[in-house]
């Protein structure tokens, strides 16, 4: 047994590496880490935020965790284009993605619907997509909406308080904000069914264009055009991980 290597900037925490690389639960990895199963460099360690260098080899006992590349890409998603993999009328945002980033194992993350714009993550890490739409992570995400109809006075209130829509389904606390005649920025952290067309309805109003500005400390910036993806950079992506796991 040697020593681990020091681990640089591109060093990746041990319990997702194991987590992506076995296709195991994040909780699964950090069991695993927590009673001894497994090495860095054939050192053992117990501690699942141990950071891996990028040439380092991880072992659960004697299965080499294969260190699987980890695509994230962000699309602004373009009205018209369903959030399915395949979709036997419709045109899907798997069409939308250009040749050289297609590929098979590519998930959504929180879907959006046909008619709404802006920013849709997709990735083949299964633990990234389940921290950022379990609402126990509670990854916050911005909409920009126009709505017809008069909301009621104390719509901001009960937003703040938690809406009830119209199943009975009790949403949690979340805000609006009122940027221009018939315009408002919805901000949330779940993402029920129809959730922000269906708070706007349980206020009055009806939502006539929808956009998602932002999902945790991602935003869409005016440099990705309507229609177009491109990969997260390794800051975006490390900065999406530090805030899904520090919930
Ligand atoms: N809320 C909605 O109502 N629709 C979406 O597409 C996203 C959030």
């Amino acid at each position: 047994m040697g020593s681990p290597r020091h681990a640089g900037p591109d060093a990746e925490r041990l319990d997702r590496l194991i987590a992506h690389g076995l296709g195991w639960t994040r909780s699964a990895a950090q069991k695993a880490v927590r009673r001894s199963r497994v090495t860095i460099d054939d050192v053992w360690v117990r501690d699942p935020a141990a950071k891996v260098p990028p040439a380092a080899r991880v072992k659960v006992e004697d299965v080499v965790v294969p260190r699987l590349d980890r695509t994230v890409l962000m699309m602004n998603k373009q009205a018209g284009s369903v959030s399915a993999n395949v979709d036997a009328s419709e045109r899907t945002v798997i069409e939308d993605l250009p040749d050289h980033l297609r590929r098979d194992d590519l998930r959504i993350v929180g879907r959006l619907d046909k008619d709404t714009t802006g920013l849709l993550l997709l990735t083949n890490d299964g633990d990234l997509l389940h921290r950022l739409t379990h609402p126990r992570h509670g990854a916050e995400k911005v909409y920009i909406l126009t709505f017809e109809g008069t909301l009621a006075v104390d719509a901001e209130a009960r937003f703040e308080a938690g809406l009830t829509l119209d199943d009975g389904t009790i949403c949690a606390p979340a805000k609006i904000a009122f940027t221009g005649p018939n315009q408002a920025e919805v901000r949330v952290h779940e993402g029920k069914y129809h959730q922000v067309k269906r708070m706007i309805a349980a206020c009055g109003g009806r939502v006539t264009r929808l956009e998602r500005t932002q999902m945790g400390p991602l935003a869409l910036g005016a440099d990705l055009p309507r229609g177009a993806t491109r990969r997260l950079t390794d800051a975006e992506i490390a900065a999406l991980d530090q805030a899904v796991s520090a919930s």
